[in-house]
């Protein structure tokens, strides 16, 4: 059955930055499958041919492919369309369902509709899917992909799933957050799954707290006027951190399907202990760059924060009183994603070898791979220890470059494997954690946001408050290059 993505949103930004140039990439590979076509809509009056040339330029910029060739975009462009139109217009709609049915030529196809959209049209054209009988699955499967933010709270995320189940079902939602298409994310599962030795290890008798970190060297920029109503919880926390804090805590799935992947990443949400308003303030601190008040769109005295620390509890039998730092910034020091599972310090040894405890760090990006930190002895020293590592590089290990995350998830919502993605009640248990911090963070009775120098790892604050917890975050620029 030949492959039909129809992308709302065509002229934007997500389409040229990441969605085109990753098909483009399945192309290059061969991994595309060879009947499948991509066809844009937007309000933009453009021809086939002019979204083509256009898309060529954007690709060659963002695809991280080296330069397109001939050859490749070739083939690649003949599966390129554009249907001008307005979400808002019924008959533009019927416009390209006509379209849609005339380039398939009548035949089945599987249908993937991705909103690509300003998140304000999620609803009209899911609206409007349904009115036009777009959705029913009489000549084909048809599924829906969503980007994030998935709504920007807990009422609002509930009511986009309300509409998006008033027109498809679940099965056929795909809610994309595009860390789970990291290779190095996926490897988590792999590390803890087909390894027996970290299984053993793998809870609160060994680990003494978990950190995540994402940190980014970037400044908000151009997307001041989002970034302003969003900040980190909603940006980063919401989403990319918690899908983390999934797969580093979750239970082995008993198949990997989409039903049990999922189910299990659930029951760490559930078990999150739930904070009441008054401890939020407490499990948290949050910064502001210095000179984010001058980036364009942000309101003249916006206390959003552009960094966040919180610390969330998981009562489970496997981490009960292990801590889970999370920890979120622009204009960081550097960019880095890491996971760190620090280690319970030998009692013994506090005394007699060392005071640092072992670490393992799982980098997921600039770098992927994996580093286990643990004591030497330093020769000719007596006794005095160091802390050495064995690492793991997947740079070293595989040859070829790893793909982009989007490559992966748009192959898996094209033969309809949704693993990789948030279910509803992923999403809604999601703002449920993450709902109380932006209430009580966005509250009058708040102290303004510390201030922190851009290339600083968040405010002072934020060391002082795991100082407290007799902790040290890990403040390391890549770990692996
Ligand atoms: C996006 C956020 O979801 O993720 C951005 O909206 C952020 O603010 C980006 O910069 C980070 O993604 P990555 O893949 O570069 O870590």
């Amino acid at each position: 059955m030949s492959h039909t993505i129809v992308i709302f949103g065509a002229s934007g930004d997500l389409t040229s930055r990441k969605l085109v140039p990753a098909l483009y990439n399945l192309e290059r590979a061969g991994s595309l499958p060879p009947d499948t076509r991509i066809v844009g809509f937007s309000r933009t009056p453009m021809s086939d041919e002019a979204w083509r040339a256009g898309l060529r330029e954007s690709t060659a910029q963002h695809c991280d492919c080296g330069p397109v060739d001939d050859a490749s975009w070739g083939r690649f462009a003949t599966r390129i369309h554009y249907q001008p139109g307005d979400i808002g217009q019924a008959e533009d709609f019927a416009k390209l369902d006509r379209r849609l049915a005339e380039l398939e030529a009548g035949a089945d196809a599987t249908r993937v509709y991705y909103l690509a959209t300003a998140p304000q049209f999620y609803e009209p054209v899911v609206t409007a899917l349904g009115a036009h009988g777009m959705a029913a699955e009489t000549r084909g499967p048809r599924r829906i992909v969503v980007e994030k933010p998935f709504g920007t709270d807990l009422a609002t995320a509930r009511a986009l799933n309300a509409t998006l189940h008033g027109v498809f079902h679940e099965s056929q939602v795909f809610r994309i957050d595009h860390y789970l298409g990291k290779e190095s994310v996926q490897n988590i599962l792999a590390l803890r799954f087909a390894n027996t030795i970290f299984e053993p290890i793998w809870n609160r008798r060994y680990i003494d707290h978990v950190q995540i970190t994402v940190a980014e060297e970037v400044k908000v920029g151009r997307r001041g006027a989002y970034y302003d109503t969003a900040g980190v919880l909603r940006d980063m926390f919401q989403n990319h951190l918690l899908q983390l804090l999934m797969v580093t805590a979750m239970e082995a799935p008993v198949r990997f399907d989409a039903t049990a992947v999922r189910n299990e990443k659930v029951k760490v949400l559930e078990a999150i202990r739930p904070l009441d308003l008054g401890e939020v303030a407490a499990a948290g601190v949050r910064g502001q760059y210095r000179g984010y008040l001058d980036d364009p769109g942000v309101a003249a005295n916006s206390q959003t924060a552009t960094f966040g620390a919180i610390r969330l509890e998981i009562d489970d039998w496997r981490w009960q009183g292990v801590p889970f730092y999370l920890r979120s910034g622009k204009a960081m020091s550097c960019r880095t994603t890491q996971i760190v599972i620090g280690l319970e310090l030998f009692a013994a040894g506090r005394r007699t070898f060392h005071r640092e405890p072992n670490r393992l760090v799982i980098q997921i990006q600039p770098a992927e791979g994996i580093q286990l930190h643990f004591h030497t002895k330093v020769p000719g020293e007596g006794m005095r220890l160091r802390l050495t590592d064995l690492e793991f590089s997947y740079s070293r290990e595989f040859q070829g470059r790893l793909p982009e995350a989007y490559e992966p998830l748009l192959l898996d919502v094209m033969t309809g494997d949704a693993s990789l993605f948030a279910r509803a009640d992923e999403v809604e248990k999601s703002w449920e954690i993450i709902d109380p911090f932006v209430r009580v963070w966005h509250s009058v009775d708040m102290p303004p946001v510390d201030v922190y120098e851009p290339g600083e790892w968040g405010p002072v604050a934020s060391a002082e408050w795991m100082a407290a917890q007799g902790r040290t975050w890990f403040d390391l620029c890549p770990v692996l290059t």
